[in-house]
């Protein structure tokens, strides 16, 4: 009998690091996070001036390009993007193939992946044009597929994009205008909307990244890429903890619960973690969850819902949790996830629409990896090892001798 495990040693060492906890993938230059002290930046701008400074399409231009745009070339990049937000015709078709009560996240992940079958002349990956094109597809037509996913699942006619509009407001109308009604975006709901896409843009190598350079690297068309970043995006203990969270605020309900609920929180057997709590880099306040908490209160008070309950209980929450010794030593703040669904809400998304709006956020961010990773000369088929722990060498038995 030959123990398989002493082959490692033939083949020489590598690192065992489940969670990829230390273990870098790959050299980036679109994001940096430190952790510690709870900074998020973009190409070395920080988070919260571009939040307060800036909006969602220049942020996308800084993520792509890795400067800002002078005003010609922010006039050039949002013109591209905006003749390019009219999904094919036939991708109607697709939509009306699902059920009416399909998750938008299954809804989004398919269509995505199907944009290879329609768009043949941004597919090869080695024309530096074509990755152009796919790239301002991509950010140019999720808003649009996203809203489809939404209009579709509540059984409403879909809304074509206006291109007069601003690419957050665009959004907005495509969810929630109806023939009967043109839906009129309020500035303050479409400034909340485009901070959340900016909030959401990158985050370096998280797992849905990660997920898009994994797939990329073996050379997949860019559709096929988002589409596996869409799918790992949908996970509860990534994009889905926005739904995830607003969920448990409901369901607490109350101020006079949180204790309870934390207890549980804190027991290990109950299998209850506090969704929009904890990151797996940050060990310090999320600085997108600042940014968000503001955000929720002027738009809850432009709704006049200022008491509004579910803010409440998140606001008291996060101060019972902050101050309890097993968060404090385990490091768990309010991540991005804990503020943003009570702003989803308060526009009028339904929670099964918050993670498909990360996704629209994110795929920008996907986007200027999975280029920066095709441009590397160092670019490799990612190929992670395992550390076998499985049967040793035996034999094949035939049926009849097996008990
Ligand atoms: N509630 C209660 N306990 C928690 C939580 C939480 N939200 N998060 C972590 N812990 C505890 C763990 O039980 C563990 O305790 P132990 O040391 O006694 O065993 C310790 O804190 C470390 O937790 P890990 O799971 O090892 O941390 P990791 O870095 O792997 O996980 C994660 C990070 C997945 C985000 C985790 O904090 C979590 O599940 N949070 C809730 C889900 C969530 O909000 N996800 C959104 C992430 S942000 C994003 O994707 C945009």
């Amino acid at each position: 009998v030959i123990d398989i495990r002493s082959l490692y040693a033939k083949t020489g060492m590598f690192t065992y690091d489940p969670g990829f906890t230390s273990t870098a993938a790959c050299d980036s230059s679109i994001t940096y996070i430190d952790g510690d002290k709870g900074e998020l930046m973009y190409r070395g701008y920080p988070i919260e001036q571009l939040a307060d400074k800036s909006n969602y399409l220049e942020v996308c231009y800084l993520l792509l390009y890795g400067e800002l745009p002078n005003a010609w070339q922010l006039n050039d990049f949002k013109d591209r993007v905006t003749r390019h937000t009219m999904v094919h015709e036939q991708i109607h078709y697709f939509y009306r193939g699902f059920r009416r009560d399909a998750h938008p996240m299954a809804i989004v992940c398919g269509v995505v992946g199907a944009m290879a079958a329609f768009y043949h002349d941004s597919i090869d990956i080695s024309d530096a044009d074509q990755r152009e094109i796919a790239s301002i597809r991509m950010i140019a037509k999720i808003p649009t597929i996203v809203a489809m996913a939404y209009k579709y699942s509540v059984g409403q006619p879909f809304v074509y994009p206006r291109n007069d509009l601003d690419y957050s407001s665009n959004f907005l109308r495509m969810c929630f205008s109806v023939p009967a009604e043109e839906y009129v975006v309020n500035p303050v709901i479409a400034r909340a909307m485009d901070l959340i896409f900016t909030l959401h843009a990158d985050h370096e190598q998280n797992a849905s990244t990660s997920t898009v350079r994994l797939a990329g690297s073996s050379d997949a068309n860019p559709f096929a890429c988002i589409a596996a970043g869409v799918a790992c995006l949908w996970g509860p203990a990534h994009g889905g903890a926005n739904e995830a969270a607003l969920n448990m605020l409901r369901e607490i309900g109350t101020v006079d619960r949180i204790p309870e609920f934390i207890a549980k929180a804190k027991d290990k057997n109950s299998g209850v973690r506090l969704m929009g709590f904890g990151h797996r880099v940050y060990k310090n306040y999320d600085p997108r969850a600042k940014v968000m908490q503001e955000t929720a209160k002027e738009v809850l008070a432009l709704m006049g819902v200022e008491n509004n309950p579910t803010l409440q209980v998140a606001q008291e929450l996060e101060k019972i949790a902050l101050s309890d010794p097993y968060f404090i030593e385990r490091k768990l703040y309010p991540n991005v996830d804990f503020y943003s669904g009570i702003i989803l809400d308060a526009i009028g998304f339904p929670t099964s629409m918050f993670t498909a709006i990360f996704a629209l956020s994110r795929t920008v961010g996907w986007i200027a990896q999975w280029k920066e990773m095709i441009a590397d000369p160092q670019k490799k088929i990612g190929r992670p090892r395992q550390l076998y722990d499985g049967a040793v060498t035996r034999d094949y038995e035939p049926l009849i001798e097996r008990e």
